[in-house]
Parts: structure tokens; C-alpha cells; sequence
């Protein structure tokens, strides 16, 4: 296993280019399987879960090469495809479960390991069952493994606005099963975020027939095949708030290149509300720190709101903020697990049910810190790029899931990290 070993108090300084989404990625590759041929996925992240899913779409037999100068994937699905993604696969990523609407809408048949639980909470797959239920699959849970079946799927009125608001997962998996049944799909409650319109584009250049692109309400005309297409994956925004975080909480001045603003709107206002100073180029930002950080409340929600996914990175920033800050998370139930470690590390916050209160501190202080899942990790390497002295981040492989080196990135901005082996 790999640690960060971080010596902070240095800001950063210069340009950094953010990699593709990995969270439209995934999808994506998934998706190659509702075809037979060659399909070329481009501006690919070099990220552990791109691997893992490449894993599984070879162990379902499709063919896959990732040319990591390129940042290309080329999928080819002729031959015979499995239907089977395996607890060892899907136990590493959850996303796993994606193969289920492709390989259903395709072959008919998919038996995937149900994903269970995961550091951040329960996370359920019932709105994923219910689609692809009402797409007219029978579905039954046996050893632990979704068991899915259909003569054809059919279309269907379907809506899938959880407890917690819209799934970007249900919203994917259903609409990739949709785009090869018997006559019209509508899904009302469709999930915003710009990863789902990313594989739109993708199944409509595969001769997919999806309209509401963006909105809510997603019609999905069936059609008898689909073909294999070329697409490109936008830029991850996730990566791009962490590097504004980072260039703020350091104090620094960087440039952060390879951005969709339309995607960083929200992330961006809540960054200069707390005193970041950013200006804006042609799908490129500058963020300066300002010498003090201001603080201020936080919801978490459904994209155009503040992502879920930032929410770490943004409490990080909280813990040097003047002032208290109330951060609230409602999407998954047990996201605060970089709490602790933050109070570790000298800041100050309290658990309040779904909310945490920080109470900002002058400086926090480097300690060996213990990553517990994706976005916690990011939000323990931005606290200890600013706090005194040394910081070791261990368990970084929950970190290289989804930040393409993200050390080497921060060392090039003048950040003193590095990896060692534990
Ligand atoms: C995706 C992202 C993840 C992000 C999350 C929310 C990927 C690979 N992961 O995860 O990084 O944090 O969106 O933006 O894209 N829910 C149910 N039943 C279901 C499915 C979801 O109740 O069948 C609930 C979840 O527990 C959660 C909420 O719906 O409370 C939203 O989850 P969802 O959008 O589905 O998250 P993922 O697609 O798993």
C-alpha cells in the first residue's frame, strides 16, 4: 500500500490540466456493450477505476486497450459478450453495476453482484431494480447476485426521483437499458448532472434516439440495434474544484486549465463568497488566495447545486476559515468520515446529525491521517498541503480510483508531496 507523505505551508503556483470524468467514463464503457464492434472513448482519465471497469468488460469478453498517451479507450465488443459481473470486480467499484442495464438490454440476461454498502453509506440499488423492473425484467436476488432476465424489454413510464432526489446511476443504468426496448421510455425525475448528458452524447452517436438532454424528462425512442461510436469525455469538474480549493487554501495563484465553466458555476461562487479571487478564461480558470478565508454555510444537492463530492474538499477549506461554518450533506448519510481525521490534524468540527459545524482554527497541524474513501482523501492531501509541518496520508489507493496522479500534479504547482511505499 502507497502513502503521501506531505510537507505543507507551501502555496502553489502555475498551471495544472484537468483530466476526463471518470464518472462519465464508467458509464460510457459500459455502454460500448449494448454494441458490436469497435468503440473509441477519448480524453480518458488514468485512474484506478477506469482499470477496474476495464477488468470487467474483459472478463465479459470484450477486447480493451487504453493508450494512456492518447488518453484513448478503443472497446471492441465483437465476439461473444458474458453476462456476468463478478462480487470481486464489483466489490472494488461500485459502478460495477452499470454493466447491468447494457447487458440486459442486449443480451437478455445479466447477473451482477449486488454492490452493497461503501464508506459514505448504504447506498441502494432500488431505483436501478425498479426501472429495469418496469422495462419489464425480472429481476431476483440470489447469493448475493442481481439475477436479471427478459425475452425483450419494453418501454415504459418510469419515475425514479429517490428519497434523497435524483440518482445519476438509476437515471444511466435505466436509460442504457431503454435505448433497446420495444417502442417509447420516458424517465421523469432524471438525474442533472453533466456526466449524464456526457453519455447521451455517446449513446445518440451510437443511433440512440434520447430527447430531453438536460432536463428531468428523458424520452427514449427504442431502436432494434445500436452501433459503436467515437466520444469525447468532458472535463472532470470534481478534479478541477479540488485544484481551486487547493489553489486557495495554500494561499496560492494557479492556473487551472481544461475546465467547462458551465460545470464549475456553483463551485466557483461558493469559492469566491469565502474570499478566493478567480477570473475566468476560455475553459480555463485563475484562483488566487486572498491571505484570509471567510466562512460560510454549505447544502450539499443535485447538480446545478453544490456536488456531494466537493463537500470534503470544501470542509478542508472550512477548518481554516475566520468564522464557523455549518456544512450539510444530504445525499448520502455518511459523509463525514474525513471529520475525525480534519480533528486530528487540529481543526475544529462537531457532528450534528446531518450537519458539521466548523469552527475555523489558525493553522492545522500535519499528522499521519487515514483516507477512508475517494473525496475524504482529497479533502486530507488539501489539509495537509496547508497545514504546519508534515502530513502522511495513508491508504491513497482511495485516492488513485479517481484523481489522476494526483501528487504528481500538486508537485508541479510546488507542492511538497510524494508517494512512499508503506
Ligand atoms: C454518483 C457518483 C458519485 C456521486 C453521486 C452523487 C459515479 C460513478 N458516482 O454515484 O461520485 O457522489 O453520483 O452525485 O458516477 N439512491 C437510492 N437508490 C438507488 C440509487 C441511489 O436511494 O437505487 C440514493 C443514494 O443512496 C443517494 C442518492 O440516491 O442518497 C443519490 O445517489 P446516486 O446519484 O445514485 O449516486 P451514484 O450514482 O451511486
Amino acid at each position: 500500500m502507497d502513502k503521501f507523505v506531505i510537507e505543507g505551508g507551501n502555496p502553489l503556483n502555475g498551471e495544472v490540466e484537468i483530466s476526463g470524468a471518470k464518472n462519465a467514463v464508467l458509464p460510457m464503457m459500459a455502454a460500448s456493450l449494448l454494441t458490436e464492434g469497435k468503440s473509441i472513448i477519448r480524453n480518458v482519465p488514468n485512474v484506478q477505476d477506469v482499470m477496474t471497469m476495464k477488468e470487467m468488460l474483459e472478463t465479459l469478453g470484450a477486447d480493451v486497450s487504453f493508450l494512456r498517451e492518447k488518453k484513448q479507450l478503443i472497446i471492441d465488443t465483437t465476439g461473444t459478450i458474458g453476462y456476468e459481473a463478478p462480487y470481486e470486480i464489483v466489490k472494488k467499484m461500485r459502478a460495477g453495476y452499470y454493466v447491468l442495464g447494457p447487458l440486459l438490454a442486449k443480451q437478455h440476461r445479466a447477473r451482477v453482484s449486488l454492490p452493497g454498502g461503501c464508506a459514505i453509506g448504504a447506498r441502494p440499488v432500488d431505483l436501478h431494480l425498479k426501472g429495469m423492473k418496469e422495462l419489464g425484467a425480472e429481476i431476483d436476488i440470489k447469493n448475493g447476485y442481481i439475477e436479471a432476465s427478459c425475452d425483450k424489454l419494453k418501454g415504459d413510464y418510469i419515475y425514479l426521483m429517490g428519497k434523497n432526489g435524483t440518482s445519476v446511476g438509476a437515471t444511466i443504468n435505466v436509460m442504457m437499458a431503454s435505448t433497446l426496448a420495444d417502442g417509447k421510455t420516458v424517465i421523469e425525475g432524471a438525474a442533472l448532472e453533466p456526466e449524464v448528458e456526457n453519455v447521451v452524447q455517446f449513446l445518440n452517436k451510437m443511433g440512440a434516439k434520447i430527447k430531453g438532454i438536460g432536463t428531468q424528462h428523458l424520452e427514449i425512442e427504442g431502436v432494434k440495434e445500436l452501433h459503436p461510436a467515437e466520444i469525447e469525455v468532458i472535463p472532470d469538474r470534481i478534479e478541477a474544484g479540488t485544484f481551486a480549493v487547493a489553489g486557495i487554501i495554500t494561499n496560492g495563484d494557479i492556473t487551472i486549465k481544461n475546465v467547462n465553466l458551465l460545470h464549475i458555476e456553483t463551485i466557483l461562487n461558493k469559492l469566491k463568497e469565502v474570499g478566493g479571487k478567480i477570473s475566468i478564461g476560455d475553459n480555463e480558470i485563475s484562483v488566487r488566495g486572498n491571505g484570509g478565508i471567510i466562512s460560510t454555510d454549505l447544502t450539499v444537492a443535485p447538480y446545478p447545486g453544490f456536488p456531494t463530492d466537493m463537500q470534503a474538499q470544501f470542509m478542508a477549506l472550512m477548518t481554516v476559515a475566520d468564522g464557523i461554518s455549518v456544512i450539510t450533506e444530504t445525499i448520502f448519510e455518511n459523509r463525514f468520515m474525513h471529520v475525525l481525521e480534519l480533528n486530528r490534524m487540529g481543526a475544529d468540527i462537531v457532528i450534528d446529525g446531518s450537519s458539521a459545524v466548523v469552527k475555523g482554527v489558525k493553522n492545522l497541524y500535519g499528522c499521519p491521517v487515514m483516507a477512508s474513501d475517494l473525496r475524504a482523501s482529497a479533502a486530507l492531501v488539501l489539509a495537509g498541503l496547508s497545514a504546519v509541518g508534515k502530513t502522511d496520508v495513508h491508504r491513497v489507493y482511495h485516492i488513485d480510483r479517481g484523481y489522476e496522479k494526483i501528487e504528481e500534479k500538486l508537485e508541479r504547482l510546488g507542492g511538497k508531496i510524494w508517494r512512499e511505499k508503506e
